[in-house]
């Protein structure tokens, strides 16, 4: 009985390790990468170098218009955006998660966003 439980306390052992880094903007990248998908990938592509069924590619966006976009549903004075389309919903409650997503697409730094 005891024995059978043995893998499982490996598999969590090993989870929780890999969630623990001791780098601090690799955790918050990871992080972004999950809210990403959860959140974006309805529209954009999982692949955010890449156009998506409805949104454009959005790898390489600063933490500025991730948060203009998706918290206020506006772009930072000045900026050209991909789009004239409005088609995109202000997702106000995933403020707190902004600088993650922003560390996430910037890491990719695929596209030339400001
Ligand atoms: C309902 C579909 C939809 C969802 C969900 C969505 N987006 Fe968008 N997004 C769009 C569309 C469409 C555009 C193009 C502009 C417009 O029509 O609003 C866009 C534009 C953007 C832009 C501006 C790109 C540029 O440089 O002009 C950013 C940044 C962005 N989205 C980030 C996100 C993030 C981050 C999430 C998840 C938290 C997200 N979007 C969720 C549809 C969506």
């Amino acid at each position: 009985m005891r024995l059978r439980l043995l893998p499982l306390l490996a598999l969590a052992l090993a989870c929780s390790q890999s969630e623990s880094s001791d780098d601090p903007q690799a955790t918050l990248v990871k992080r972004g990468k999950q809210v990403f998908e959860t959140n974006c990938t309805a529209c954009h592509a999982f692949d955010p170098t890449q156009p998506g069924p409805v949104g454009p590619p959005i790898a390489g966006s600063s933490l500025e218009l991730v948060r203009a976009k998706v918290v206020h549903n506006e772009y930072p004075p000045g900026y050209t955006p991909k789009r004239t389309t409005k088609a995109m919903i202000p997702l106000t409650h995933l403020e707190p998660d902004v600088p993650a997503i922003a560390a996430y697409l910037e890491s990719l730094g695929g596209s030339k966003a400001q």
